[in-house]
């Protein structure tokens, strides 16, 4: 075998990559600082003296505990109706990026939460991409549709919607009124791991023949309603339901129902967590810091936070966790490993 050095340029500068340099002089090296800038030539950091430690004892958490609400939300997107078309704008709709310094998409560190508007008439032209979404639907009337792989899929206030990787999705407000929801999409995860693929649909609207109130893709209010409030309590006026099974592996969605004066002690978990209030209202603790909600306010619990909610009025809240992507990777500690 050759030796690679044999053939270098030895006036190659330090910014070459190593393959092409010569060896540096370690042995030259006087002290610490003086081999730490060598270092530098063959494209190693120290890992005796890292300026960020890479393992420690607990999770560290970049996020904060948050809530945004409904009614600044759906007062900013009626104003952009007016100035916003979907017609250049792929969709009408407002991020809710957790609020910490350097950080304008995700809302928690997998999930990203957004209020999106579609006004009476207008249609919200279909795509597919590889981040599975969901929707949960504050307001809506009769005839407002998301068009999931060809079915109209229709959307009422409470209805959880989803439309998971690579489902062709647009949506179709044939109502009155404006319709509003929340979408969540494990897009922060996905843009971490790098399989993004996104397309429009060649038809900019994807045809759909048939209306399915009972789409696998739906979870209609008025069906895990009643349900839900037919399980068994956990706690005193604590009842939760899941919404599954279904295609989306990253997430999950725990329906919660708290009764009016009832009390939900969240333990810490490494799961991170977007909850939806759905009715009611009632306020919560996360990470030590109290806000207050109803209906349509969502709120960020950040893995490995303290977070208790009460409800004043009796509430649903609709939990959206990565649990079940931790739990398959053997990481999901705290509350919710089961
Ligand atoms: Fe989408």
């Amino acid at each position: 075998m050759t030796d690679r050095r044999t053939d270098v340029n030895l006036e190659a500068t330090a910014t070459a990559s190593p393959a092409t340099s010569a060896t540096p002089d370690f042995d030259a090296a006087a002290n610490l600082d003086q081999l730490h800038a060598m270092l530098d030539a063959i494209q190693v950091k120290n890992g005796w003296n890292k300026p960020t430690p890479s393992l420690y004892p607990q999770p560290k958490q970049r996020f904060a505990g948050a809530r945004w609400r409904y009614a600044d939300a759906r007062a900013a997107l009626h104003a952009a109706g007016r100035l916003v078309g979907t017609e250049w704008a792929e969709r009408r709709n407002l991020i809710l990026a957790n609020p910490v310094a350097g950080n304008d998409y995700s809302t928690v560190t997998t999930l990203v939460a957004a209020y999106q508007m579609v006004k009476a008439g207008e249609t919200a032209r279909s795509h597919r991409h590889t981040p599975n979404a969901m929707r949960v639907v504050l307001e809506a009337d009769d005839d407002t549709f998301t068009i999931v792989d060809g079915a109209k899929v229709p959307m009422l206030h409470g209805d959880v919607l989803l439309t998971p990787n690579w489902s062709y999705h647009g949506h179709s407000n044939e109502s009155a009124r404006e319709a509003y929801w929340i979408d969540i999409l494990d897009a922060p995860l996905v843009q971490a791991l790098g399989p993004m693929f996104f397309e429009h649909h060649p038809d900019q609207v994807e045809a759909a023949d048939r209306i399915e109130p009972a789409s696998p893709m739906r979870f209609a209010y008025a069906d895990y309603l009643p349900r839900l409030l037919g399980t068994a309590p956990m706690a005193p006026g604590l009842r939760q339901l899941e919404l599954g099974v279904d295609r989306i592996d990253s997430f999950d969605r725990i329906a919660t129902r708290l009764d009016a004066g009832a009390d939900w002690a969240g333990e810490k978990s490494t799961a991170s967590r977007i909850l939806l209030v759905i009715d009611g209202h009632g306020h919560s603790t996360i990470g030590g810091q109290r806000f207050d909600w109803s209906g349509g306010d969502v709120l960020a619990v950040p893995s490995w936070m303290e977070h208790a909610h009460h409800a004043d009025q009796d509430a649903v809240i609709l939990c959206v966790s990565d649990a079940p992507m931790l739990r398959a990777l053997r990481w999901l500690r705290g509350a919710d490993a089961g």
